[in-house]
């Protein structure tokens, strides 16, 4: 059975104060409140990672993120962070190809590639990011786009590889924008996309694989997006800052 995950991606968001503060408060809500096995996820700001991995200290289902690393091991890569070190502060997750970082740090497929074998082969967990703009979809070009961009960055892993990846179906239209993909628009593209890697591996490969389904997702949304067949979470940005509403966002599932 695989697992349903709520992440919520902090982004450049919260000093450290206001972070403790956000994670304490979800740490506990999740704890007093939720009943279900949703894995929930933290991912906050690099700096930020050793003070909330000590105050998650042994909270079940509540892991911590990174939202980035390098493809290399070490060396000289000014201002990079590698899945090693971050393994080495207690992180589980993390984050690659998010919408944002190809944009504006104009990551590629075939370089996420590389960072989806680094964060595998340190025994991490990567949640890779795919979707589309608006004007893809708009043309009626989204699956296309988004089997190019699970081909190149993740059909070069063995079949036992990519049973380790989560999935995140991130509508770039739909992201900090308030316009959600309908229920039906997120279930249609989830089920593509495990579709997708059934013919590439096997349909018990693709029924393993978590796909979290991000943009705008709310507390009054959440249940319904979540109830799909073939989605399996969420990846949060805004709405995980606010820990009353990220915490129902997970209650979702209960
Ligand atoms: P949003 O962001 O929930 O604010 O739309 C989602 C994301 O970027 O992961």
């Amino acid at each position: 059975m695989r697992k349903n995950i709520v992440a919520g991606n902090w982004k450049m968001n919260c000093n450290l104060p206001e972070g403790k503060k956000l994670a304490s408060e979800v740490i506990n809500m999740v704890q007093d409140e939720v009943r279900g096995t949703t894995e929930v996820v933290l991912i906050p700001p690099f700096v930020h990672l050793t003070g909330i991995h000590n105050l998650i200290g042994s909270a079940s289902n509540i892991q911590l993120g990174a939202q980035n690393c390098h493809q290399e091991a070490s060396g000289a890569f000014t201002g990079e962070v590698s899945a090693s070190m971050l393994k080495s502060v207690g992180v589980n997750y993390v984050i690659l190809g998010h919408s944002e970082r190809r944009e504006y740090l104009k990551e590629t497929d075939s370089i996420l590639a590389e960072k989806v074998r680094h964060v595998l082969d340190n025994g991490l967990v990567p949640i890779f990011c795919c979707g589309e703009k608006l004007e893809v979809r708009e043309a009626g070009d989204h699956e296309k786009l988004v089997e190019q961009q699970i081909k190149e960055a993740l059909f070069g892993l063995s079949e036992e590889e990519i049973k380790k990846v989560v999935i995140a179906y991130e509508p770039v239209w739909a992201i900090g924008t308030g316009k959600t993909a309908s229920a039906e628009q997120a279930q249609e593209m989830h089920a593509f996309i495990r579709n997708q890697i059934s013919n590439q591996y096997k349909p018990e490969v693709a029924e393993e694989i978590s796909i979290l389904y991000g943009g705008s997702v709310k507390p009054d949304n959440a249940k319904e997006i979540f109830s799909q067949p073939d989605v399996d979470g969420g990846l949060i940005g805004g709405a995980s800052l606010k820990s009353r509403d990220f915490t129902d966002i997970v209650k979702a599932f209960d």
